[in-house]
């Protein structure tokens, strides 16, 4: 047996407990199952697809998820099948799962709880999976990591199983972050058993995994229960404020068309190849702007006003203490089509609202650079804020506005810099990408997890967000350096000022 340090040390009396297993991997013992390892690797132990929800099949199907079942046999994780939540023509619906990775500690201290690091992925609230990510940051390298921590990354529900939204249906509002909460939930309340520190919990996400955490920090307006997390790394958090009904009214359309469905009842007798392929067509017949695809929305609950609002208002859950919000450089440029003509532009911005008043203030912040593509500029700059940029800004301002919090400003622009970019770098699994950068990138993100925000400037000298300052840390294509914030806090400020007052009042 290799189970030295920690691991071993606190999962001993079970595996004990468990002398009939034929497997020397570990087990954890939850109140609802015996979790056995599925793999273990010479640097940590892997506890894969472990359920934090009853499997959403039948009558579960298109409702919030529900507490896992209790399980009688030893489960390991190790399905012969993938299990990524039903997306664009694969995956599956019994897809609540999540991965846990526990370092092998040969250090003395081995009696400390260890830092979690949790990860929620991207792709839209449409596709994605906790597997893309399997190896967590701090560990390909070991000189970086400061200390080693935990990493957990879980699956969500996707397009129409977790963000469909009609009115008047049998259909629960927001159930892919419902799904998200749930595994942050988990986290608070079985971590300890793997190892980890519930009270040194961060939580980081990428586009939709970074509008996942936006989301659950203003969760019920920051009301309700605490959070059970204490720190946030938001990289590019993405979903686009609901521009009008159509944001929910079309996906709907679309899938009762492709589907012949007209209520839930009939969607949840419907078989799973059916359902991947309506989703399919709903998303080939959208577009960001015009008809988006599913997203999270205002419900009145849960969410009970847009995100941006209630970042504005402070209604927010201020127990997390620190956060970071990232951008890369150039977060719009591959969601606009670079054919799009001047007329298609002009649409574009005069259906973002049905009052005159606001498409004209923002064509004025949006305008024209003199250029041959002013028109395909200034609309990558307009989603770019929208999609984008301000959720970074509006959680950097909340979390900056007073002493006992903190804030700070990651703007990343190596290469291209397009949205998504900084991903290789996080997780150091692409091929290409600068190894030095790499160390660079998952440094500080290891130091953040297990040392706190003040690491970042002891370490890093990374300065806090402070709006009167408005200096943030650069990633560029030789290293981190602080300096400005891209665009220079006044345009921002107008920005993204502007798209926050008047989100709520468009409809
Ligand atoms: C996982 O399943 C495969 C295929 O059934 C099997 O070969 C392998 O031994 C299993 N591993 C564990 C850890 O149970
Ligand atoms: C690990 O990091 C050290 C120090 O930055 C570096 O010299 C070494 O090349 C890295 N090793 C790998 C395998 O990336
Ligand atoms: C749904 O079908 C109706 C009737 O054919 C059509 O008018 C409508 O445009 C379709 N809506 C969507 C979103 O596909
Ligand atoms: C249009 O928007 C402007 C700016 O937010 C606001 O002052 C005005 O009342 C709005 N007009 C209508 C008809 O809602
Ligand atoms: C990187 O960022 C620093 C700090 O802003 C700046 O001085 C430097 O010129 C940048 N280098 C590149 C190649 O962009």
């Amino acid at each position: 047996m290799k189970f030295l340090g920690i691991v071993s040390t606190l999962l001993l009396p079970l595996i004990l407990a468990a002398p009939t297993q034929k497997s020397t991997l570990p087990i954890v013992e939850l109140d609802y199952v015996k979790q056995q390892a599925t793999f273990e690797t010479p640097e940590y132990v892997v506890y894969k697809n472990v359920r934090f929800a009853a499997p959403p099949l039948g009558d579960l199907r298109l409702r919030k998820p529900q507490p896992p079942l209790k399980e009688t046999a030893v489960q390991n994780g190790n399905y012969s099948t993938k299990t990524s939540c039903a997306s664009i023509m694969e995956g599956q619906e019994d897809c609540l799962f999540l991965d846990v990775y526990v370092p092998k500690l040969s250090s003395c201290d081995s009696k400390e709880k260890l830092p979690v690091l949790a990860w929620w992925y991207g792709g839209g609230y449409m596709v994605g999976s906790k597997d893309q990510t399997p190896i967590p940051p701090g560990w390909t390298n070991t000189s970086i990591g400061a200390k080693p921590y935990i990493f957990v990354a879980a699956n969500y529900r996707l397009a129409a199983l977790g963000f469909m939204a009609p009115d008047n249906q049998d259909i629960d509002a927001n159930i892919g972050l419902h799904d998200t909460m749930a595994a942050m939930r988990w986290i608070g309340k079985y971590i300890n058993k793997f190892g980890g520190d519930p009270n040194r919990v961060t939580v980081s996400g990428l586009s939709a995994g970074g509008g996942v955490v936006e989301h659950s920090l203003v969760s019920y307006g920051g009301k309700g229960t605490l959070l059970p997390y204490q720190q946030a790394i938001l990289y590019s958090p993405g979903w686009m404020p609901e521009i009008d009904r159509t944001q929910r009214d079309h996906p709907w359309e679309a899938f009762k068309n492709a589907t012949g469905c007209k209520d839930a009842a009939c969607i949840r007798k419907l078989p799973t190849k059916t359902i991947l392929q309506a989703q399919a067509w709903v998303i080939a017949h959208s577009d960001i702007t015009r008809n988006p695809w599913f997203m999270p929305i205002v419900d009145g609950d849960f969410m009970p006003e847009e995100p941006l609002r209630l970042l504005q208002s402070g209604k927010v859950h201020k127990e997390v203490k620190s956060i970071v919000a990232s951008n890369v450089r150039h977060e719009g440029n591959s969601f606009v089509p670079p054919d799009i003509t001047p007329a298609e532009v002009e649409s574009q911005f005069n259906r973002f609202s049905s009052n005159q008043t606001i498409v004209n203030k923002i064509k004025q912040l949006y305008p024209s650079d003199g250029t041959s593509n002013a028109h395909l500029n200034r609309f990558i700059d307009f989603i770019s804020d929208i999609a984008f940029n301000c959720n970074s800004y509006h959680m950097a301002r909340q979390w900056s506005a007073d002493k006992k919090h903190s804030a700070h400003r990651y703007m990343f622009n190596v290469g291209t810099a397009q949205h998504g970019s900084d991903q290789a770098f996080t997780f150091g699994n692409a091929k290409g990408v600068d190894p030095y950068l790499i160390i660079q990138q998952q440094g500080w993100v290891t130091d953040y997890a297990t040392k706190g925000a003040d690491s970042l400037g002891d370490s890093w000298n990374w300065p806090e967000w402070d709006e009167d300052v408005g200096e943030g840390m650069w990633m560029n294509d030789t290293g981190m350096a602080v300096g400005k914030d891209y665009f220079g806090w006044p345009r921002y400020q107008e920005r993204c000022q502007f798209i926050g007052d008047i989100i709520d009042k468009r409809h």
